[in-house]
């Protein structure tokens, strides 16, 4: 049997973030050289993109299983999730998707459950249907927005950690949550593999810095987040077709799901499971109940 990896090209959208992947049929059963080289790409590039897939819901959840456990989302009955961890979410965002009168599809920067004690390493998400236009997902890389601060500021953020909690998650009374709802996690995460220090904190989920009153907390996350919103430098944008995949590293981005469509969009979303998040000097956070400065 030819092997479905074999003329594998990664093909870097910039030098930040992003990179678009050829040569590989994610519908095959892939080998270990194959799954080792996409996980290299994804750990370089924060974000990478498949192109021309047909991905039946066992064979998305059969390939995130190759990079870690499926995690359930813990707010269950939240989005209706199949056995195995995959998640359809049918959008038209003017009309169907609404909890509480919000719009719940991703449209704001952030990062996926930052709340739970091991945050998701991944998610792969897969393009069944697309809109006529608009409905593309922005990606923000959380190293290159760590890195764009000066040396003194990063030193002191690096001693920091940060409240995260499920407090302001919309979920229309109809979740019930397994775990913990909050965890205090470091501000600045190091990635164990490549070393590399990126922010930890995501305006979805961080309610405060421990070692910060209230207003200082909210300075300092305010300034963080507007340098990751607002520097194209550090961002790539994703415009999906039928069959497109990607997939991201929740632990070094922020993503973004652009609301502006008006007809059907149907993709298939799979969370990988991740790990305690660890800071600088192995800065780690603390369960539930942890002190914030008042
Ligand atoms: C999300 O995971 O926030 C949704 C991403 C998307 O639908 O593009």
């Amino acid at each position: 049997m030819p092997d479905a990896g074999a003329s594998l090209t990664v093909s870097p959208r910039s030098p930040i973030i992003g990179a678009d992947i050829h040569g590989v049929d994610l519908s095959a059963e892939l080998d270990d050289g194959v799954i080792a080289a996409i996980r290299s790409a994804l750990l370089k590039h924060n974000v990478i993109f498949f192109h021309g897939q047909s991905l039946t819901p066992a064979r998305q959840t059969a390939l995130a299983r190759r990079f870690g456990e499926v995690l359930h989302h813990p707010a269950r009955g939240f989005y209706p999730e199949s056995d195995d961890g995959l998640i359809v979410m049918d959008q038209i965002p003017d009309e169907t998707f609404r909890i509480n009168g919000k719009k719940v599809i991703g449209s704001n920067w952030h990062m996926d459950n930052l709340f739970m004690e091991t945050p998701p390493l991944g998610t792969i998400l897969y393009a069944e249907r697309v809109p006529d236009s608009g409905g593309d997902t922005c990606f923000a890389s959380l190293g290159a927005a760590y890195d764009s601060f000066s040396p003194a500021f990063r030193s002191w953020l690096d001693g920091l950690t940060a409240l995260n909690s499920l407090a302001g998650f919309q979920t229309g009374g109809t979740a019930e949550v397994d775990g913990p709802h909050a965890s205090v996690h470091p501000v600045v995460r190091v990635d164990p593999e490549t070393g590399r220090r990126m922010f930890n904190v995501s305006s979805n989920w961080t309610q405060q810095i421990c070692e910060l009153d209230p207003i200082e907390s909210k300075a300092v996350l305010d300034l963080i987040y507007q340098r990751i919103a607002t520097r194209p430098d550090f961002q790539c944008r994703f415009k999906w077709r039928e069959g497109s995949v990607a997939f991201w590293d929740n632990r070094a981005v922020h993503h973004y799901a652009v609301g502006d469509y008006t007809s059907q969009r149907t993709m298939h979303r799979v969370m990988i499971a991740g790990e305690r998040p660890r800071g600088v000097g192995g800065l780690a956070g603390a369960d539930v109940g942890s002190t914030v400065a008042a």
